[in-house]
């Protein structure tokens, strides 16, 4: 009866025993679910990581990189299935599949230059959030920080590539005009003298007696057709001069009050209204007569875009280098696809003897003579604005 009992006692220990290391094992088994668990998600995200690393290398179009970014995105995340991503740049939205807003939604900005272009948001279906008020891993929030970093270094890096270009462009630009510019000067001097003689000639020849009153008629179209041929060529002396700047210390806003007083009343005539922004005092070292002329050509130039009227804001203003002139007219604007070609000699959309093209050409000239700089914005339709940059007195 005892032996019996003692084995009873040691079967029951045997089970306390095995029951034991059972639990034990059982509690091994979740631990290693939940590693393997969080194995698949570093796994996921990582993967989510080097898919969207490998499209900010590959793509060169900011539209396309950042759709296939924001459909990639939600691969990254525990409940795939049970979220959608959204990234805003600038004006523009881009969503991944089955896109929906809900409240349960994480965020993180997009910067360039520590200013904010835009965020990534990852949204959850709202009964996600039944269980715990926040469903989102903390290792997720790291990610979308990476992932927002990963895109604020790419939009840095198209914008860097897109000045590039820019530069790339203005330098084949200046060096294009530059060639032109002594091209354009050695013809002029030689032309120079030939087309005076043919203006004397003409002029003597129209004062002999007894002409034919056509041989007069003719003759007076070729004084006329050699007076505007004069015209082109002192443009194109001007806009290839290189040296000879009487330069001094002038007020920039008298002298736009000196250059357009001849045209305040044609303005008024025609239906344009002045107004005038000026930001005093505002001195540069420049050559009066050449900035003088800068002011009228870029003035004559608005308002002939504005046939029917409208405004012409005349505005100065400087930073810590340069004073800023701008010009702006609401006129006909210039369509995109000229906006490149106003600078050049020639260039005119202007009818037979209303444009020589040499307009702006002198206006470049000057002011990069000067070590300026001039800019153009146009928005067909609604106007163009000229923005003319010179160094401030000192700098
Ligand atoms: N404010 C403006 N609004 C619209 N178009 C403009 C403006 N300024 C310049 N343009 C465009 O640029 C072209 C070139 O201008 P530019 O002053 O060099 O020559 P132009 O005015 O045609 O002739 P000109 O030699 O008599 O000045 C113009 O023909 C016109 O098409
Ligand atoms: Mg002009």
């Amino acid at each position: 009866m005892e032996i019996k009992d003692t084995r009873v006692v040691e079967q029951q220990q045997q089970i306390k025993k095995l029951q034991k290391q059972n639990k034990k094992l059982q509690r091994f088994y979740d631990e290693y679910k939940r590693v393997c668990r969080n194995e698949e998600e570093r796994i996921k995200e990582l993967n989510c990581l080097y898919q969207i690393a490998q499209y900010v290398v590959i793509e060169n179009d900011t539209d396309v990189a950042l759709d296939k970014i924001v459909h990639i995105v939600p691969q990254g995340w525990q409940h795939t299935n049970e979220s959608c991503a959204r990234i805003t740049f600038k004006d523009n939205k881009y969503h991944s599949s089955d896109f929906f807003e809900s409240k349960v939604t994480q965020s993180e900005k997009i910067s360039i230059d520590k200013k904010i272009v835009g965020a990534i948001e990852v949204f959850y279906q709202p009964e996600l959030s039944l269980e715990t008020n926040d469903p989102f891993l903390i290792e997720e929030r790291d990610l979308l920080k990476g992932i927002a970093n990963i895109i604020s270094f790419y939009l840095r890096k198209q914008k860097d590539d897109e000045n590039r270009k820019l530069i790339q462009q203005q330098l084949l630009h200046a060096d294009r005009l530059a060639s032109i510019g002594q091209l354009a000067a050695g013809v002029a001097h030689e032309l120079n003298e030939p087309l005076g003689n043919i203006l004397g000639l003409a002029q003597l020849s129209s004062k002999l007696s007894k002409l034919p009153n056509q041989a007069k008629k003719d003759l007076g179209k070729i004084e006329d057709c050699a007076i505007y041929s004069r015209e082109i060529i002192k443009k194109l002396m001007e806009f290839s001069r290189q040296s000879n700047l009487c330069k001094e210390k002038i007020d920039l806003n008298e002298l736009i009050e000196n250059s357009i007083t001849f045209l305040e009343a044609r303005c008024i005539k025609e239906g344009i209204e002045i107004v005038k922004q000026y930001t005093k005092p505002i001195t540069i070292i420049a050559d009066p007569n050449q900035i003088k002329q800068v002011i009228t050509n870029l003035t004559i130039n608005a308002t002939q875009a504005m046939k029917t009227g409208g405004k012409l804001i005349f505005n100065t203003r400087k930073d810590s280098k340069n004073a800023i002139l701008s010009i702006e007219d609401t006129g006909i604007g210039i369509p995109c696809e000229n906006i490149s070609k106003t600078f050049m000699p020639f260039f005119t959309t202007k009818d037979v003897g209303e444009g020589t093209g040499l307009g702006l050409s002198v206006v470049y000239g000057i002011i990069k003579n000067h070590n300026g700089d001039i800019k153009v914005s146009s928005e067909p339709g609604k106007g163009t604005i000229f923005e003319v940059c010179l160094p401030l007195e000192g700098n």
